[in-house]
């Protein structure tokens, strides 16, 4: 393998480090390029440049592998749990049960939210998205929990136990104010899913009935949705903690990125997808064509770096599967779903693009089940991507390498001109 990599410009050559990654990852380290040869180079969208170096998830997108400090995704989906795999990603080993207890503690001693925060909320209009409200809501815990500069490892432990406790908490309470129901505070005698699920659906005139076929299934939600490299959001918390942002602001701008429907927005827009197709009464395949005559885009399907199934949607469909049989949780929408997917991938359009199902094709299916209104189900992935935020966030913080991230350009405006008054302008 050669460990240097030449470049020849302008009559020159070159040579800089090749970077081998643990799992033969291959990256040339153009660090002293510019220094060296006045070039820069050009990349929309990243798909060629790595950002960093890390340890926490491995993605091989042509064999659809995905796994977090090692671990294949299915193993953990199998054998593990979210608050678990939260541990694993955040500290790179599974907890003992010491560990665990002291994490669980932390997050149960965070899970209120400071009561002068509860005004907050009465400040949004009936019907405000509630990914604007958390992203204004996590951002603003920077108002009641300040943050001194140098945080020690134990500021960051209180920080991670807020974050990962109080956006549950957050979205709970935003979601019973946009219903008008008063607010289920969280229980320390639930665990992290009950309790959430309790907040958003118990009432001061009814109990919530836990379904353990639920919990189950929200649960395994957020651990597929916990990291996955340096994904849109999480080179935001990278981005925006490089400069020593506050980390209740960069994870505000983490939750803004996910928004997107090109990235964890996309869960809502299947969904609705799904149900236009469901209401207009159309054909999955007349729906694809159109799809493929207008150049749009078939919601939950492809990926910048899977180029194979997604193995989080092969988990979500199995779920799908299981969770949807129990009685009065069939959706029709499943159906629909599963054609799409069938013609799609029969079909030379999205074969030759390498397109298919990714994390959201499935999941607000999951999400619809277990009786959560469309508008909150990327709030739901924000609360399980944190983990992975924060993980990178930590790395990012403990890397020597860090410094803060400041991309070049290329220039392709106005060379030098005159300033013109507004007399002598056409
Ligand atoms: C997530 O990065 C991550 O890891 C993200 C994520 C995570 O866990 O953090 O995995 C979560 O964001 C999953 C992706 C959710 N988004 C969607 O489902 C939205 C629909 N998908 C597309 O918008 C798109 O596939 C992206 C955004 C996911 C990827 O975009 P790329 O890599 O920039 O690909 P592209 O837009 O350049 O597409 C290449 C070709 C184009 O056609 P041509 O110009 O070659 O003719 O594929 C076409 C695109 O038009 N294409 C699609 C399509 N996605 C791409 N055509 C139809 N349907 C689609 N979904």
């Amino acid at each position: 393998m050669p460990d240097k990599a030449k470049i020849t410009l302008d009559g020159k050559t070159y040579e800089y480090p090749v970077i081998v990654g643990t799992e033969g990852e291959k990256a040339i380290d153009i660090s002293a390029l510019r220094a060296e040869t006045g070039y820069i180079t050009l990349d929309n969208g990243y798909g060629n440049t790595g950002s960093c170096q890390s340890a926490i998830t491995f993605i091989d997108g042509d064999k659809g592998i995905l796994r977090y400090r090692g671990i294949p995704i299915e193993e953990l989906a199998e054998k593990s749990f979210f608050i678990e795999t939260a541990y694993l990603l955040m500290y790179g080993e599974l907890p003992n049960s010491q560990d665990f207890d002291t994490f669980s503690e932390r997050l149960n001693k965070s899970s209120l939210i400071h009561e002068e925060m509860m005004n907050i909320f009465a400040g949004y209009p009936k019907g405000a998205h509630p990914m604007a409200v958390l992203t204004s809501v996590v951002a603003s815990l920077a108002a009641f929990y300040p943050v001194k500069d140098n945080l020690d490892p134990a500021d960051e432990e209180v920080i991670i136990a807020n974050l990962m406790s109080q956006i549950r908490t957050i979205a709970a309470v935003s979601y019973k104010k946009s219903i008008g129901e008063p607010v289920v505070y969280p229980s320390n005698k639930l665990k992290f899913v009950e309790n959430f699920l309790n907040m958003m659906f118990a009432s001061p005139v009814k109990d919530y009935q836990l379904d353990p076929d639920v919990v189950k299934a929200l649960d395994m939600f957020f651990l597929l949705s916990a990291d996955h490299e340096q994904n849109c959001s999480t080179s935001t918390v990278r981005m925006a903690g490089s400069s020593l942002a506050n980390i209740y602001a960069v994870i505000g701008a983490g939750i803004s990125a996910l928004w997107g429907k090109l990235h964890g927005g996309a869960n809502q827009e299947v969904i609705e997808m799904l149900e236009q197709i469901r209401d207009t009464r159309t054909s999955p395949a007349a729906f694809v064509d159109a799809i493929k005559n207008n150049k749009g885009k078939l919601m939950g399907f492809g990926h910048r770096v899977y180029k194979n199934f997604d193995p989080r949607a092969k988990i979500i469909k199995g779920l799908c599967h299981s969770l949807l049989k129990k009685p009065g949780l069939n959706d029709p929408m499943f159906d629909i779903a599963l054609k799409l997917e069938e013609i799609a991938l029969k079909d030379d359009y999205f074969l030759s693009r390498k397109l298919y199902p990714n994390v959201d094709f499935y999941s607000g299916l999951i999400l619809k089940a277990a009786g959560f209104p469309v508008n909150m189900f990327t709030v739901l992935f924000a609360i399980g991507r944190v983990p992975g935020w924060l993980a990178h966030w930590r790395e990012m913080r403990h890397d020597k390498n860090t410094r803060i991230n400041r991309p070049r350009q290329v220039y392709q405006g106005p060379t030098q001109r005159a300033y013109v008054p507004i007399e002598k302008r056409k």
